[in-house]
C-alpha cells in the first residue's frame, strides 16, 4: 500500500473517484476529469490516494492556506473503498497528510465530521485530533 500525491489526472482516477465520492455523499456530483485537474493544479491543495497494485482504494484532500494569524490546513473528503476498510488505509492516509503538513510548516490541521460517522470520528480521535469546543457554521442560501 502506498500513499501518492496525484499531480496528473488519469481515467483510472476519474473512475476510482466515481466509486469513492458517493460513499462520502450520496448526492454529490461525481468529479469529472477537468474537476480533478482543477484540484490537482490548485495552489495549496494536495490530493492524495492510497493505492495497492495500481488500484486506488482511498483518498484524502489536504487544503492549506495562509491567513493573518498564520498557516493553516483542512483535511477534507477522507474515504476508503468499502471492501478495503478496517485494514489501516484511512489511518495511513491521515498520517501521510499530517506529516506532509508538518513538513510545510503548518502547525495545526482542522477537520469536521458528522457524529453519525462513527468510524471516521474514532479514527480522527485515535490519530490525535481533539474535539474542539467551537461552533461550526454554514451559509447555504
Ligand atoms: C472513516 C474511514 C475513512 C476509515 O477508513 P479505514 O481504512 O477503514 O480505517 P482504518 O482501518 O485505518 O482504521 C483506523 C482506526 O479507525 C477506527 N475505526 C475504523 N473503522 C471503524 C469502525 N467501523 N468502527 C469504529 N472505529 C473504527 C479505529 O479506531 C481504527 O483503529 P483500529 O483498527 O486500531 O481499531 C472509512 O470508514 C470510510 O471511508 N467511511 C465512509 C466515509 C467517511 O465517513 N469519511 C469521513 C468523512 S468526515
Amino acid at each position: 500500500m502506498e500513499i501518492k500525491q496525484i499531480k496528473e489526472v488519469t481515467d483510472e482516477l476519474v473512475s476510482a473517484m466515481a466509486t469513492l465520492v458517493p460513499l462520502l455523499a450520496e448526492k454529490a456530483k461525481t468529479p469529472s476529469f477537468s474537476d480533478l485537474q482543477q484540484i490537482t493544479t490548485a495552489d495549496g491543495t494536495f490530493f492524495f490516494v492510497a493505492e495497492e497494485n495500481g488500484v486506488i482504494l482511498g483518498t484524502l484532500t489536504l487544503v492549506t492556506y495562509r491567513i493573518p494569524t498564520g498557516k493553516k490546513a483542512w483535511i477534507e473528503d477522507v474515504v476508503v473503498e468499502k471492501n478495503a476498510r478496517g485494514k489501516g488505509i484511512g489511518n495511513l492516509l491521515l498520517e501521510h497528510a499530517m506529516q506532509f503538513a508538518a513538513e510545510q510548516g503548518i502547525p495545526k490541521i482542522d477537520l469536521t465530521s458528522n457524529p453519525t460517522r462513527v468510524a471516521a470520528n474514532e479514527l480522527y480521535k485515535k490519530i490525535g485530533f481533539q474535539l474542539r469546543d467551537t461552533n461550526v457554521y454554514r451559509y447555504e442560501p
